[in-house]
């Protein structure tokens, strides 16, 4: 892969495919992680005089205009990081884009509108996409691949325009290859893995993965609740995906052959309902009442969790242990996240929820090894899966 450094940027209309999809309260941004990441390559490339024109996705707009998915709010902050204005292009490959790209100066920096007001940028169809492609590739001269969030999407920013321009990838995608790097090749052991998040099937395919690298894999969060259930337990009024016992049986008993240690929790936080006042109490884990659900994984799960990571080397964590946006049920996600801080391992956060919630619970982020901008994307490099977007920045 070619690295900005090679490539000839100065006078050039550059476009930057950033991952700047971050979490909105109506027009608010709660958590800017994704903007801060994305500056270092903005900036590199305006102080070699590119003209440089970002462009993003933000939530899932299903291929028209919502204004409650518009970049205006990110073009804003961006241009508070960077300390220079940002033109905003109120739509992506239009006139309002064409005439945003045509004034820009050298060293300056432009936002094009949410790229999935486009039907074409998510488009199975390889034409429609194509079309969709041309058009963001005639605004620019020159691709640099910098959303790392959105490297496991086949779309037409991620995946087409970068065939049809000189391309390189941007310094934040590199910086995440690296990490993935040593989570997977000669990795520090004891290596610990901690899942979690509501849906158990986004994560089988990791898990697969994982009984063949991790030497413990420790599980939170709503998907535990399969987990238990699969263990012959009641789980009462908790998340379960039914159709997803027998696999996750095999997975336990796979991980039993091969000397992987699955961690589940021991106590559990069950609610009578999903609100923050609802009533709720620390119940043991194989004994959670029927007309309650769990929403946390309980203190004394929160120790042994935190206990499992402290002779860690290397510790992977993606998804929350509980509901961590409602008080009650926030406190599993701190003890893993102080657990993660507290060991002396490689500590990386993988992606966009489980960023979040370490900083909007508080901690600094200095505190880890590294936290990942990419969930998804993590999760499926993981996998061994081909990632479209890296794939088209290869050659
Ligand atoms: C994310 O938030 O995981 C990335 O920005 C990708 O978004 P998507 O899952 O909507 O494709
Ligand atoms: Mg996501």
């Amino acid at each position: 892969m070619k690295t900005i450094d090679d490539i000839d940027v100065s006078g050039k209309r550059v476009l930057v495919r950033a991952d700047l999809n971050v979490p909105l309260d109506g027009g608010r941004i709660t958590d800017d992680g994704r903007i801060r990441a994305s500056v270092p390559t903005i900036k590199a490339l305006v102080d070699r005089g590119a003209k440089v024109i970002v462009c993003s996705h933000l939530g899932r707009p299903k291929g028209a205009p919502e204004p409650a998915y518009s970049l205006a709010p990110v073009a804003g902050r961006l241009g508070e990081l960077l300390g220079a204005d940002v033109a905003f292009a109120t739509d992506t490959v239009g006139e309002s884009a064409q005439a945003t790209v045509g004034e820009l100066a050298d060293g300056r920096v432009a936002l094009l509108e949410n790229l999935r007001f486009n039907p074409g940028e998510t488009a199975k169809d390889d034409a429609e996409r194509g079309a969709f492609a041309d058009r963001l590739a005639e605004l620019a001269d020159v691709y640099v691949g910098d959303g790392f969030g959105a490297v496991h999407r086949k779309h037409a920013s991620v995946y087409d325009v970068p065939a049809r321009l000189p391309h390189a990838v941007g310094g934040l995608i590199a910086t995440e290859l690296d990490v993935l790097e040593r989570l997977t090749e000669d990795v520090q052991r004891p290596y610990a893995v901690i899942l979690g998040g509501s849906k158990v099937s986004d994560k089988l395919g990791v898990i697969d993965s994982l009984l063949d690298k991790a030497d413990r894999i420790l599980v939170g969060g709503g998907m535990v609740f399969t987990f238990l259930a699969a263990q012959g337990h009641e789980v009462g009024k908790s998340l379960l995906e039914k159709d997803q016992l027998d696999r996750v049986r095999e997975y336990l008993a796979r991980a039993e052959a091969k000397g992987v240690e699955f961690v589940l929790p021991v106590d559990v936080i069950a609610a009578t309902a999903f609100a923050a006042d609802a009533d709720h109490a620390v119940v043991s884990a194989d004994a959670i009442p029927a007309d309650r659900l769990g929403l946390d994984i309980g203190p004394a799960s929160g120790e042994l969790f935190a206990d499992k990571l402290a002779d860690a080397q290397t510790v992977f964590w993606n998804g929350p242990m509980g509901v961590f946006e409602m008080e009650p049920y926030s406190h599993g996600t701190r003890a893993v996240a102080q657990g993660l801080i507290d060991s002396d391992a490689f500590t990386v956060v993988g992606g966009g929820d489980s960023a979040a919630a370490v900083r909007t619970l508080g901690f600094d982020e200095n505190a880890f090894g590294h936290i990942s901008t990419g969930g998804g994307a993590s999760l499926e490099y993981l996998e061994g899966k081909s990632l479209p977007g890296l794939e088209a920045l290869e050659g």
